[in-house]
């Protein structure tokens, strides 16, 4: 089992969204994940793991998916996951299991498993990459021939947020773009890269490219998962201060309102509440 160990120099390649070896948001990874974990399986699915399979996890984050894939290889099998953040992998290594091996760095830099695996998961961490292609070519250099990648990715915002308002939740995604396009410089062909995937594998050289959308569709009453997440990672943190300036006063007040578990009309707590998100898994097999 490899320990993690702790890496002294940032990525070579900035990060797009401004990871860093030191930045730690490990609580909310992990809040996504018990919240999209139905659909997270089904992504993971895709890459018909069986048991004696070897497979890197390559943003593993807070390290909820390495049990999935532990789970899938068995024990004859391997699974490696890779973060740069050491706080993410520290996350990783309380709960993964104990044969699950884990390294600490930037995967455009680390000494990867070199050609010899059957699968590489990766999800949600294409787009923190300036360079999302040459992230893509380095970890197909750690797959077999014939071995499969598959690259998760969540639209960048909700399809569905306030069902019973589309005038405010418009309002809302505008000025969470706005937020987002100020907080990381960055236009909007760059916040939306996203949904680029399928051509990134094509043009990767990966063969048999496919696109699976599991649609992450959550109603009133919310399961526990769902609601703190909701309220924890989005609400919170996003829809509060941050989205004043870009909201007229009357929209900010109404969206904070329904943020609040105190208020009557919180929104997680109405019986129209319905809420989706695209989950879109692009696969693609190493000629
Ligand atoms: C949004 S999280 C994705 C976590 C999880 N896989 C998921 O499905 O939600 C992106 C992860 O990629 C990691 N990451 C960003 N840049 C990286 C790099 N250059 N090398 C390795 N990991 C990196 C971050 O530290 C973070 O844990």
């Amino acid at each position: 089992m490899t320990q993690p160990q702790a890496r002294p120099t940032e990525p070579q390649t900035p990060g797009l969204l401004g990871d860093t070896a030191q930045r730690d948001y490990a609580r909310k990874l992990g809040l996504f994940m018990r919240f999209a974990e139905p659909e997270l399986r089904q992504g993971v699915a895709l890459l018909g793991l069986e048991p004696g399979m070897q497979v890197l996890d390559a943003g593993c984050g807070s390290g909820e998916a390495l049990a999935w894939l532990a789970e899938a290889v068995g024990p004859q099998g391997r699974v490696v996951g890779v973060d740069l953040s050491t706080a993410h992998i520290q996350a990783a290594r309380a709960q993964a299991p104990a044969s699950v091996e884990l390294l600490c760095g930037d995967l455009m830099t680390l000494p990867l498993p070199a050609s010899g695996l059957d699968a590489v998961w990766s999800s949600n961490t294409l787009n923190h990459f300036a360079d999302p292609l040459a992230a893509l070519r380095q970890l197909a250099t750690s797959l077999r021939p014939g071995g499969r990648l598959a690259v998760g990715q969540t639209g960048f915002l909700p399809e569905m947020l306030f069902a019973w308002d589309s005038r405010l939740e418009r309002a809302v995604v505008d000025g969470v773009r706005a937020h987002y396009r100020e907080r990381y410089g960055l236009d909007e062909e760059r916040l939306t890269a996203v949904r680029a995937n399928l051509g990134l594998l094509r043009q990767a050289g990966l063969a048999q490219v496919q696109a699976h959308t599991f649609v992450i569709e959550r109603i009133s009453p919310l399961d526990v998962a769902t609601r703190d997440y909701l309220l924890e990672a989005q609400f919170r943190p996003l829809f509060g201060d941050r989205l004043r300036r870009w909201l007229t006063p009357q929209d900010h007040a109404a969206l904070q309102r329904l943020c609040d578990p105190a208020d009557p009309g919180f929104a997680l707590a109405r019986p129209d509440f319905h809420y989706l998100q695209t989950y879109t898994v692009v696969t693609g097999v190493k000629a």
